[in-house]
């Protein structure tokens, strides 16, 4: 879905819709492992905290990182999932 939605704001010149497509077809690699990493401990998964970055919606786990590897936001862009 998003490399069809990249080319097509390449080619349109649209640079934030370019820049939100780069993104989101990021994030969804991230958030495909963190599916399959709680999948493959069903049951067994141990209680832990999430962070989410507020510029490109970036997932880690833990604690946040000091840039997020996404989007480059500093450590204040990401807020704790309750
Ligand atoms: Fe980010």
């Amino acid at each position: 879905m998003y490399p069809q939605m990249i080319e097509d704001a390449k080619q349109e010149g649209n640079n934030g819709a370019l820049r939100s497509f780069n993104f989101a077809n990021d994030v969804e690699k991230v958030h495909a492992g963190l599916y399959q990493k709680a999948l493959d401990n069903l049951g067994k998964n141990d209680a832990v905290d999430y962070y989410v970055c507020k510029i490109c919606g970036n997932t880690v786990e833990g604690e946040p990182p000091d840039e997020c590897p996404v989007c480059k936001a500093k450590k204040a862009a990401f807020y704790k999932i309750d």
